[in-house]
């Protein structure tokens, strides 16, 4: 008899996608499972965002952003509407605190809200307060770790808002980085030894942020944001070459632009990216007690920009890859390889957030 891998797993986890919003566009992912631990890309597409419509992370035009929502949405192929969404990590204030294990659920909220009233910065009705039980502490079996997230209500509404407005239904709101790292994480299990006592540099190169986390033993042990990105090489080749903004996006994606281009404007801001890394590494050394990295990894749009790994790898004398957060995972027939090999370090993030489909 044949087993019914559908009931088995399908129904238990309802299906759902991973919308990414960010400043350069809107991302989708749909992951399904198709055994153990084995996932299947179900679909992927992305829709570029107006200049403007989402700016640091804030949703500036609700409008603009759901319209390249619902496109997305159709674009993609799916039909699932339940959507996890993410938050920018530097709306978002978290904090670790210790408690005591034997309090009942009532108890447990109503302690974390005396606490987080000593950490967030606003008053709490205009906060949406999260927590989530990390687990007892070593050596201290009567008290619990627990990990607070607090953001403003607006914020989370705003995307709520962007997502009700193309028909989608957001149950799960994750912060971007959150998810960026179990997308790594299912990665670093691959890896030998599963990467165990190593510390991993993830850079995100996006259009307007460079996201830096360090980790180790699927741990968060540094992060931290610097506004470097893509859209500084736009802005150079608009003024160069006296195209709008949008052009000046199409033909750097397409390398469609004259001789010239590739030693005055492209290798520079190589460089320039390699410098900010290079920089990025040695403030993590300063500002913590760690002293080495053991491999660099490159992610976000900026990654894929031919040269980007090979200047980086040379200026910081690490070990530096590119992320392929779909790697491993079964690929539906709807999936366009080709599209799939140059796009997906930028959908690390939505990657991540369609993982949350697996959460038990
Ligand atoms: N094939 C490509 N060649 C060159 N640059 C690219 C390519 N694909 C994407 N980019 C650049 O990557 C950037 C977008 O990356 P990504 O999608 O990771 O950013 P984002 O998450 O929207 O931005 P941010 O994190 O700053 O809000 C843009 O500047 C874009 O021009
Ligand atoms: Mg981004």
């Amino acid at each position: 008899m044949a087993l019914d891998f559908g009931s088995l797993f399908g129904k238990k986890n309802p299906p759902l996608i991973g919308l990414d919003i960010s400043s350069s566009g809107v991302k989708l992912v749909e992951l399904s499972e198709v055994g153990k631990n084995e996932l299947r890309l179900e679909c992927f597409a992305s829709e570029p965002l107006p200049r403007g419509a989402v700016v640091d992370g804030n949703i500036e035009n609700i409008d603009q952003v759901s319209d390249a929502v619902l496109r997305v949405w159709k674009k993609s192929g799916t039909r699932a509407k339940v959507a996890a969404m993410g938050m920018p990590p530097a709306s978002v204030i978290t904090k670790k605190i210790i408690l005591p294990s034997n309090l009942s659920e009532e108890g447990l909220e109503l302690q974390v809200e005396t606490e987080a009233s000593q950490y967030i910065p606003f008053a709490l009705d205009e906060v949406r307060l999260d927590f989530d039980v990390i687990g007892l502490v070593d050596n201290s079996p009567d008290d619990v770790e627990v990990m607070l997230a607090a953001t403003r209500k607006e914020k989370v509404e705003d995307r709520v808002a962007v997502a009700e407005a193309a028909g989608l239904k957001p149950t799960i709101m994750d912060i971007e980085s959150y998810a960026a790292r179990a997308a790594i994480s299912r990665l670093t299990e691959q890896m030998p030894n599963r990467a165990k006592g190593q510390i991993l540099a993830l850079f995100q190169i996006g259009s307007q942020v460079m996201h830096v986390s360090m980790l180790l033993d699927d741990q968060l042990i540094y992060e931290r944001e610097q506004p470097f990105g893509g859209h500084q090489l736009t802005q150079e080749i608009v003024r160069t070459y006296g195209l709008s903004y949008e052009e000046a996006e199409v033909k750097k994606r397409n390398n469609d632009l004259p001789d010239g281009y590739q030693t005055e404007i492209l290798e520079p801001f190589l460089e320039t990216a390699a410098q900010e890394v290079t920089r990025a590494i040695q403030f993590f050394f300063t500002s913590t007690p760690y002293t080495r990295v053991d491999q660099l990894f490159l992610a976000g749009g900026c990654a894929i920009i031919p040269g980007m790994v090979d200047t980086v790898a040379n200026r910081t004398k690490l070990s530096a890859s590119v992320v392929s957060p779909f790697k491993g995972m079964q690929l539906s027939s709807n999936v366009r390889e080709k599209q799939l090999r140059i796009e997906a370090p930028a959908y690390l993030v939505a990657c991540g957030l369609a993982m949350r489909r697996f959460d038990r």
